[in-house]
């Protein structure tokens, strides 16, 4: 089976083809960054208007790219939530309007476990169950998963999400939007021991997350260094960068490693944008190898919002039987910019 999916949560216009046999057939992807960079983030209006602008040729260069015309289509996933509501609209009518006019199944993903299955996208995949540490610039959860729709939440964040921490501390910094790339990148040219940074809740028994300690200590850390003449301002931001992305990072690895000990499961998987950071790559490949576990992350470029990770989700919910694809040729939809995971 042929499925077209969209993507369209957030600033990411995303379409892909995947093939239930055969896997990702190709994707096309527009980033919004640029346009919302003036504004030091997403603008919902201005993203909602750019999707409609980008989705057909996005389609068109998706289908292009399989060597495939929408005929030979046979069921289309779109993005259902959680997102900003305008932006969700587009890819849900264009999809919903693409089935209705060929007489397809429509089916509704929930973005994060589009980001949660997009592991399986990588050479070697990880079987199930395994213990997934999903970290977007929304959302920051340990899940463990059985299998395809088998999700237990293990914890959470309970206020900024580790995305929003890189955001916001890289905003404070006066780096650009996204800040995470941004912060990433100074913090390579910085020293990490210079600032001892908070780790909140690192030493909580739960698996639960918080942020918003570590963005308040970031701002105070600011202060001081702007008010202070004495100092080399870039080497000294260069460094706070790095203490930021360490403590995150840290808290990040330490949790994700409680939650493999507490579950007794042997692989981890890492998902989200956040997933992208290189210090977080290398600091869990190597306490997971030292512990004789695994960790699998999706390839780089699938690692932030995209339609493969939407259409591979539609593909492994169709080959788990969870989809009813009779009930989905229906094209009455709704959007849900609040959706928990364990709600699908
Ligand atoms: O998954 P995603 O593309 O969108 C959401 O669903 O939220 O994640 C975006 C988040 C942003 O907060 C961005 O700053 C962060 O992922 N991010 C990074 C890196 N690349 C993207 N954070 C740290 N280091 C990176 N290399
Ligand atoms: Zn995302």
């Amino acid at each position: 089976m042929i499925i077209l999916g969209f993507e369209s949560s957030c600033d990411e216009t995303g379409v892909a083809v995947v093939c239930t046999e055969r896997g990702l057939l190709s994707h096309a992807l527009h980033s919004q960054i640029e346009m919302h960079q003036d504004y030091g983030g997403v603008v919902p209006e201005l993203a909602s208007r750019d999707h409609i602008q980008r989705v057909l040729p996005l389609t068109q260069e998706a289908l292009d790219g399989a060597g495939l015309a929408f005929s030979d289509v046979d069921a289309i996933a779109y993005t259902a939530g959680p997102g900003l509501a305008g932006a969700l609209l587009v890819g849900a009518s264009v999809a919903q309007s693409m089935a209705w006019a060929r007489d397809l199944p429509a089916i509704a993903i929930h973005h994060l476990e589009g980001h949660l299955l997009s592991p399986l996208l990588a050479q070697p995949a990880p079987e199930f169950p395994f213990v997934a540490l999903l970290v977007s610039g929304g959302h920051t959860q340990l899940m463990r998963v059985d299998g395809v729709g088998q999700y237990t939440l293990l914890g959470e964040t309970l206020d900024d999400a580790a995305g929003e921490a890189f955001d916001k501390s890289a905003k404070l910094m006066g780096l650009g939007y996204p800040g995470g790339p941004a912060l990433s990148r100074l913090a390579e040219q910085g020293n990490a021991a210079a600032y001892d940074l908070p780790r909140p809740m690192l030493h909580s028994k739960d698996l639960d997350f918080s942020f918003s300690g570590l963005k308040t200590a970031v701002l105070t850390r600011m202060k001081n260094l702007q008010a202070d003449v004495s100092i080399d301002f870039p080497a000294a931001r260069a460094n706070l960068a790095a203490a930021t992305e360490a403590a995150i990072v840290d808290v990040l690895a330490a949790k994700s490693l409680k939650a493999m000990k507490q579950t007794g499961l042997k692989r981890l998987v890492v998902a989200g944008g956040v997933g992208a950071n290189r210090h977080l790559r290398a600091q869990l490949q190597s306490e997971m190898a030292r512990r004789g576990g695994e960790v699998f992350f999706p390839p780089l470029s699938l690692c932030t919002d995209n339609g493969a990770m939407i259409a591979f989700a539609a593909a492994q919910r169709v080959k788990a039987g969870l989809v009813d694809l009779d009930a989905s040729r229906s094209h009455a939809f709704t959007v849900r910019p609040r959706w928990p995971l364990d709600e699908i």
